[in-house]
């Protein structure tokens, strides 16, 4: 098959493009190699056997033909930072709505179209995510997201109207749209869009969405995003680890391989088109327990100190209920957290060091008041 995969430079883009490149597939990778991801000079290679055209999503109209003929399209070009998008508001809007309406028109202008479009979105759609108050366990709880006031009196953990806690459960695919930053809006705009003119176009639209990747490739040079790159930077040059808000906060981490598996077989999988598919590891870890394990496998010993420190626009915890993409992909994540992060750290040391600039990204939201004084 001839397969598109825009943002095809990028962590997900390369792993999924090596994979397919294995299977015998004619890959092509579309990206515009933006330098807060690839650095100002970039580095990163083509995967050997791809193609690599270099080209900004949003001007792909004027090139439809690149795609005219693919069997299929994966779309992972976009911009990722949650807390950038804050304050980068019409970049975000610009490169993940009007790169996608892009995609979507030069898809419309094609003589031969792909049968599928399978859209890389995001857990942080759901905002805060499913809860339950154990009063009351069997209905699932759509908490809103949390207020600047809540965040700045250290009230960390979303309550009931009562002020009973509420407990996290993993997040079904069925819950509404409720996003908590710009970047999440971004991605339900795209799963919007994808819906609304793919069919018309005659391609099944797929919408997979993804928890936290993370894995040997991922970025190492943008402190907007990548929580474990960050804290390997800095455990790297022996500098504290600062973990936000009491460190209990907790995300879904999935490794690389896992995610790829789904992407893959999203292509081949009869989907409904009519459901998204969460992909992640379908359990939670907590930030303080990452942090943990990173400084354990990357061998070097530094400090983790809890600062009561916030985002505004992150979200307090997520996992994801993977169900579906079992019944459907046949998905079934495969590599542990340690192994991951063991794979990870083997592979990142193996690199060139970067400066650490998480600092400096933190003091920009600060000085835009998206972050608690410190
Ligand atoms: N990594 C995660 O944890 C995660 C989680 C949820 C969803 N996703 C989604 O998966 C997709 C891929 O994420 P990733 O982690 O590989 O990110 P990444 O930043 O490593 O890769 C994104 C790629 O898109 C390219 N790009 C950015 N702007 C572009 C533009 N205007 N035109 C063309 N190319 C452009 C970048 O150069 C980069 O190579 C994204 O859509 C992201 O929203 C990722």
């Amino acid at each position: 098959m001839r397969i598109a995969i825009t943002g095809g430079m990028g962590f997900i883009g390369q792993a999924l493009a090596r994979n397919l490149l294995r299977g015998g597939h004619d890959v092509l990778l579309i990206d515009n190699l933006s330098p807060q991801i690839h650095g100002d000079i970039p580095r990163a290679t083509t995967p050997e056997g791809a193609s690599l055209r270099r080209l900004d999503i949003k001007e792909i109209v004027d090139d439809h033909t690149l795609i005219d003929g693919c069997d299929a399209v994966y779309h992972l070009a976009a911009e990722t930072g949650t807390a950038q998008s804050m304050y980068r508001i019409r970049h975000y809007v610009s490169v993940n709505e009007l790169g996608t309406g892009a995609l979507l028109e030069a898809l419309a202008k094609c003589e031969r179209r792909p049968a599928k479009l399978v859209l890389a979105s995001s857990r942080s759609v759901y905002g805060e995510g499913a809860y339950i108050d154990p009063r009351e366990p069997a209905r699932i709880i759509q908490p809103t997201s949390r207020t600047p006031e809540q965040l700045a009196a250290g009230n960390w953990e979303l309550l009931a109207t009562d002020g009973h806690p509420l407990q996290p459960v993993a997040t079904p695919e069925n819950l509404s749209f409720a996003p908590g930053s710009v970047y999440a809006a971004t991605k339900a705009a795209q799963e919007l869009l994808i819906r609304s003119a793919a069919p018309a176009l005659g391609i099944t639209p797929v919408v997979l969405r993804f928890q936290n990747v993370f894995g040997e490739g991922q970025s190492l040079q943008n402190p907007y995003t990548g929580i474990i790159s960050i804290f390997f930077n800095r455990a790297r040059q022996g500098l504290p680890i600062a973990l936000f808000e009491d460190g209990l906060e907790s995300r879904d981490f999935v490794h690389i391989d896992d995610i790829v598996g789904g992407l893959v077989a999203s292509l081949f999988a009869d989907v409904p088109d009519e459901e998204a598919i969460n992909l992640g590891a379908g359990e939670p870890t907590t930030v303080a327990q990452l942090a943990e394990a990173l400084v354990e496998a990357s061998g070097h010993a530094v400090q983790t100190n809890v600062t009561g420190e916030y985002r505004v626009g992150d979200i307090r915890h997520c996992y994801a209920d993977i169900d579906r993409a079992r019944r459907y992909l046949g998905y079934s994540p495969q590599v542990s957290l340690a192994d991951g992060l063991a794979r990870f750290c083997a592979w990142a040391e193996s690199q060139p060091a970067f400066e650490d600039r998480s600092e400096r990204a933190m003091a920009e939201l600060r000085e835009r008041k998206l972050a608690s004084a410190g």
